[in-house]
């Protein structure tokens, strides 16, 4: 495992799972749902009422995505999950009836579930973590024929004011960067238009694409840190420029210079179907 993949799982076992359902501004729980919207969409309300359909969430974090399918629609399915958290699948496993899960890497995904193809596969809010051109033919390893990948991910467009911010000189003389920035710590796809080259580029027919721009709003220092640190966000770059342990008079400047204030986060959320 690398040194950057090392701090992620940490900052997941330790920092993030504790507060990653408060979901804070609703971010995540917004895409996710519009993600259920598409599978219902594509396959109707009622799959898997004879037999339950096999399911693969990498990156399955707390469990959000088998949770609210459940309670949104009559889909059936045997959820399998797949996370580097510990911490986090605990969560997921308490919450989830019946869940599989396994503590690994979902860069790696060939190797978990070995034998084992599913009707549906999901990558939620991971792509951040794990390069897309490298995950896609792997999550077509994993899929039956004709079957479906629910994608949901952050774009490098996302946080337009925050990415400003952190350019800026006042920003970079008070808290050093050392030359990385924040495509440094977290490796999302351009756009959704980018997403849907490299899906149908691993051999995917791309059934239903949208993006959503969810706002957020800051009104201090704090919150700011709720979302962003705690929330897992932005937990990587917080931690390299050591904002998370701002003291009194540092946490007064920001809150005179930079707050309150609003931005708004890039999602793609893309529905795939295997070819073939
Ligand atoms: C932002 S959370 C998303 C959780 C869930 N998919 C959701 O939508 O709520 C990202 C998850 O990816 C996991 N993760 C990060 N790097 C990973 C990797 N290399 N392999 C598997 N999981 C990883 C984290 O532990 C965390 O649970």
């Amino acid at each position: 495992m690398t040194t950057e993949a090392a701090r992620i799982r940490r900052q997941y076992d330790e920092v993030i799972a504790p507060h990653y359902d408060r979901d804070p501004q609703g971010v995540a729980g917004g895409a996710v749902d519009l993600a259920i919207e598409q599978l219902v969409e594509a396959r109707g309300d009622a799959v898997g009422i004879g037999e339950p359909i096999d399911a693969l969430d990498v990156g399955v974090g707390t469990g959000r995505f088998f949770r609210r399918l459940r309670a949104t629609t009559s889909w059936r399915v045997r959820p399998h999950g797949l996370d580097a958290s510990a911490e986090m699948i605990r969560i997921a496993e308490a919450e989830v009836e019946d869940l599989v899960a396994s503590v690994g890497d979902g860069g790696a995904l060939e190797s978990h579930f070995a034998g084992r193809r599913f009707e549906l596969v999901s990558t939620h809010f991971v792509t951040g973590y794990v390069p897309l051109p490298s995950v896609a033919p792997q999550v077509r390893g994993k899929l039956l024929p004709g079957g479906l990948w629910s994608f949901v991910g952050g774009t490098r467009r996302g946080f337009p004011g925050l990415r400003a911010l952190a350019e800026s000189r006042f920003f970079r003389l008070a808290f050093p960067t050392r030359g990385r920035r924040i495509d440094d710590h977290v490796i999302n796809p351009d756009d959704t238009g980018e997403v849907t080259r490299v899906l149908e580029a691993a051999g995917f027919e791309v059934v239903a694409a949208e993006t959503l721009r969810p706002p957020v709003a800051f009104r201090d220092f704090d919150r700011f840190l709720e979302f962003a640190y705690e929330g897992g966000w932005l937990t990587p770059l917080i931690e390299a420029v050591g904002l998370h342990r701002a003291g009194r008079l540092t946490r007064a400047v920001l809150n005179r210079n930079v707050f309150p204030r609003t931005d708004h986060h890039e999602i793609a959320v893309v529905l795939a179907r295997r070819n073939g």
